[in-house]
């Protein structure tokens, strides 16, 4: 168990495309214990692994209603839908802003014995699997807002829901 460090917004790792898992070693196992522990203890609901600077295709995802998921070279499958809702991240610390996504979505994924699984999300759920997979690709939830990074100091009524994930 370990707290790995979470790269912030400007460290030129998270614009990067991460590369997909070709086999799951032990140090991909503790990888995937060590993200776990670094979103919990950060208080988020999902993590990529370039948000702890390791370029390969894994995220981690809790949104406390459901199981933990781990995907890893996921494939989004389908999706419908649309949310609109407020979006925070940990590499983008203090800020959140506007994002419209799916509002459904259907991912195929390997499981830790490189084998097929399917996992739907619906509303948060498929909210943070979408925003963890964009991060895989290098893209950060503000390219994807209706508006700038706001500070959630100074929208008392958004504390405490999402400004962290
Ligand atoms: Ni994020």
């Amino acid at each position: 168990m370990a707290i790995r460090k979470i790269r912030v917004i400007g460290d030129p790792v998270l614009g990067k495309k991460c590369k997909p898992v070709k086999k799951i070693t032990d140090g991909t196992v503790t990888l995937i214990e060590d993200m776990f522990d670094t979103m919990y203890e950060a208080m988020g609901v999902g993590l990529a692994a370039p948000q702890v600077g390791i370029l390969r295709r894994i995220c981690v995802i809790d949104v406390m209603d459901d199981d933990p998921i781990v995907l890893i070279n996921p494939e989004i499958v389908e999706t419908s839908g649309e949310q609109t809702d407020d979006e925070g991240c940990l590499s983008v610390p203090g800020k959140c802003a506007s994002v419209t996504r799916p509002d459904h979505v259907v991912v195929r994924s390997l499981n830790l014995d490189m084998e097929e699984v399917t996992y739907v999300g619906d509303g948060l759920k498929a909210r943070c699997i979408l925003h963890e997979m964009d991060h895989l690709d290098g893209i950060l939830y503000g390219e994807r807002a209706s508006e700038p990074y706001r500070d959630v100091e100074n929208d008392p009524e958004e504390e405490g829901e999402w400004e962290e994930e």
